[in-house]
């Protein structure tokens, strides 16, 4: 069905629509055109098989420039960072398996998936292949790898494919594919001027010189949340107890223990537009520290313990108006009346919780599924999804509080 658009929505943006080779190139035709109609500048990127589909003087003819089809032969000297760093979007239209294992690999061998690792734009990929391809684990592991790093996917539909067959792995239609495209350039700079502050992962409060009491917390999620906050256009501090891949752009602060975490968020909250504490802080710490290895002839050691800050309520007690915050609860039972105590006990705008019993939602999965609950009386509970997907519903939900 097709959906009124705002004409001129795309005005100034700078998409590339990167082209691979398959017959379903020929609906990219279309999609092309109505970025341009909306406005956008469309700069094509082609692999050499896409110009066997459809040629270069359709290109020329619709988009807004030299169509790019090859390092040596463009008129700019290093064309794929002068396209992945002029993007507002990249959008790859058809996406073929082989173009979705490159990118997922890295392996830039065609102008194409250059501007891919080029790009700190958002991606979105539109895969189209033939069922058998579509469903193989190779390609379903792939996606999965885009997926978790923040790439949308616009899925293929059900219908007729190339030859004679049909099944799931035809394009998506092109309303589908520019209506992605218009939500991600609108989100894109959603967060433009606020500063976001999140925390991930779990501190380590030491025993000893080598052993500590720490927790499960891998930090994917607080990650996940930093990404989607700079994808956004925030300006993004993440205070994180373990390092893992990050964009530039992120000011990353790593600590390990609840005290250190505590000193960094307070050093940055004021001055934050969104506080998010995704880190899971111990609630408990030893007393005292040995400076060496306990050795094991002195017999085990008995060991005093006393509560660590709580962090969050001390945020949500000295909350300046305007300021949103946000909390986690992980829980192994009554995970809504838990998650509803702690919003209002640590005077929160937000509550994300989730069962740590669900494998897909527990500690070092890639995935997630969580309830949501806000201070305006707002419930949502989400699906079993990649954490970075997860991400995006917490934002969409937090940008309608502002
Ligand atoms: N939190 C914090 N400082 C602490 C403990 C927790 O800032 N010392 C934050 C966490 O980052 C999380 C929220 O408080 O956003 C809830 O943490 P959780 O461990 O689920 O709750 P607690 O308040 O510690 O209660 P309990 O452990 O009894 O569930």
């Amino acid at each position: 069905m097709t959906q009124t658009i705002p004409s001129k929505s795309l005005e100034n943006k700078f998409i590339v629509l990167g082209v691979s080779g398959g017959i379903a190139a020929y609906k990219a035709v279309e999609v092309c055109r109505r970025l341009g109609d909306l406005g956008a500048h469309v700069a094509v990127a082609t692999t050499q098989a896409a110009l066997r589909f459809v040629g270069a003087a359709t290109w020329r003819a619709l988009s807004a420039e030299h169509i790019h089809h090859s390092f040596w032969d463009d008129p700019h000297p290093i064309p794929h960072t002068r396209l992945g760093q002029k993007a507002d979007l990249v959008l790859v239209c058809p996406a073929t398996a082989r173009v979705i294992a490159a990118y997922a690999a890295g392996l830039s061998d065609d102008i194409l998936i250059a501007t891919l690792l080029a790009t700190q734009a958002p991606v979105i990929v539109c895969p189209a292949m033939h069922t058998e391809m579509w469903e193989h684990p190779a390609l379903q592991a792939n996606i999965a790898t885009l997926q978790a790093r923040g790439v949308k996917i616009v899925p293929p539909g059900v219908g007729q494919l190339a030859g004679q067959d049909s099944g799931v792995g035809r394009l998506a239609e092109p309303d589908e594919i520019v209506r992605a495209a218009l939500e991600v350039v609108a989100s894109s700079n959603s967060l433009k001027g606020k500063k976001v502050l999140v925390t991930a992962g779990g501190t380590r409060e030491p025993i000893d010189a080598v052993r500590f009491i720490g927790n499960r917390s891998s930090g994917k999620q607080g990650y996940a949340l930093a990404e989607e906050a700079l994808a956004r256009g925030a300006e993004v501090a993440l205070v994180a107890t373990n390092p893992r891949e990050l964009s530039q752009g992120i000011n990353l602060c790593l600590v390990e223990t609840a005290q250190e975490l505590e000193a960094e968020v307070s050093k940055r909250a004021g001055a934050s537009d969104i506080v998010i504490m995704a880190a899971a802080v111990a609630d408990y710490k030893p007393v005292s520290a040995l400076p060496t290895k306990h050795k094991k002839e002195n017999g085990a050691p008995t060991m005093a313990l006393e509560p660590t800050p709580d962090i969050l309520l001390a945020l949500g007690a000295s909350k300046k108006d305007g300021q949103l915050l946000v909390g986690f609860a992980a829980e192994s039972g009554d995970l809504a009346q838990n998650a509803q105590r702690k919003l209002v006990s640590k005077n929160l705008d937000m509550i994300v919780a989730n069962d740590i019993l669900q494998p897909t939602a527990g500690f070092d999965s890639d995935t997630n599924e969580v309830l949501i609950f806000t201070k305006a009386g707002e419930q949502q509970k989400t699906p079993i999804a990649s954490k970075r997907e997860i991400a995006s519903v917490i934002f969409n939900s937090l940008e309608k509080l502002f």
